[in-house]
């Protein structure tokens, strides 16, 4: 099964795709995190990315979907989550197309549905652990102890370079700009369902399971 979870900064696509991994093996594929693992490559292309993304711009459609192909051409679970791809009508292409050239198929996009006075909290509490990559929020999602990672049990913990007011105004003007006409493109398709991801954790999990299950 190959799901698409589409939605602004800070709907939950992150938090809900790790969840998803662990319910059902299947594979997180976040352009988020690779581009953030080419940043600290130390290249001259990790350096550019860097720039682009800590100003709350999209990176070109070239490098992503050029990650992406290289993922889905490595071993990995029982199918993929897309989460933070495609964000553009041309990745949306390119990925039908990898996807057929796979003998794979598209089972379902689900847009996580938020409102922008939300997100500004949702983004503004987070972080994350530096070892294994869960998601916390200082409101919403504590770790239970104090400083400890509930996963892994480390110490270290990171917040995002992009995860500032200035940047997250841009990246919600990137999203509506070229990321949300792909909510028509998926609808055309037949393949778009909407959650209420304004809900509770569980409760989001809950109606995402409710999606998949009918696959
Ligand atoms: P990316 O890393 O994909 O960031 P994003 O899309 O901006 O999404 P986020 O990771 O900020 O949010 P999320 O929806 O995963 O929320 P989360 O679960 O963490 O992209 C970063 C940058 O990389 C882009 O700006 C761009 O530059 C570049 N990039 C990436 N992909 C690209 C592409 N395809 N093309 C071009 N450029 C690309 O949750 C947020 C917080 O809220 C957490 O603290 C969490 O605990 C909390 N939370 C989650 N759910 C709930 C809930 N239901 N209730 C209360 N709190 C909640």
């Amino acid at each position: 099964m190959n799901v698409i979870l589409l939605g602004p900064p800070g709907a939950g696509k992150g938090t809900q795709s790790k969840l998803l991994v662990d319910e059902r093996g299947m594979t997180q594929l976040s352009t988020g995190d690779m581009l953030r693992e080419a940043k600290t490559s130390g290249t001259e292309m990790g350096h550019r990315v860097a720039e682009v993304m800590n100003r709350g711009e999209l990176v070109t459609d070239e490098i992503v979907i050029g990650l992406i192909e290289e993922k889905m051409a490595a071993p990995h679970g029982a199918g993929f989550i897309f989460d933070g791809f495609p964000r553009t009508l041309a990745q949306a292409d390119a990925l039908g197309a990898l996807l057929a050239r796979h003998g794979e198929t598209l089972d379902a996009v689900i847009e996580m549905r938020v409102d922008d006075a939300a997100l500004v909290a949702r983004i503004t509490g987070r972080f994350t652990c530096g070892n294994c990559g869960a998601v916390y929020h200082d409101q919403t999602r504590p770790t239970a102890k104090p400083g400890v990672c509930d996963v892994c049990g480390s110490h270290h913990f990171t917040r995002r370079a992009d995860d500032t007011a200035d940047a997250l105004r841009q990246r919600l003007m990137e999203y509506y700009k070229k990321t949300s006409p792909l909510i028509g493109y998926y609808y055309a398709k037949g393949a778009l369902q909407s959650v209420d991801g304004l809900a509770d954790i569980d409760h989001v999990a809950q109606a995402i399971r409710k999606v998949l299950d009918k696959h």
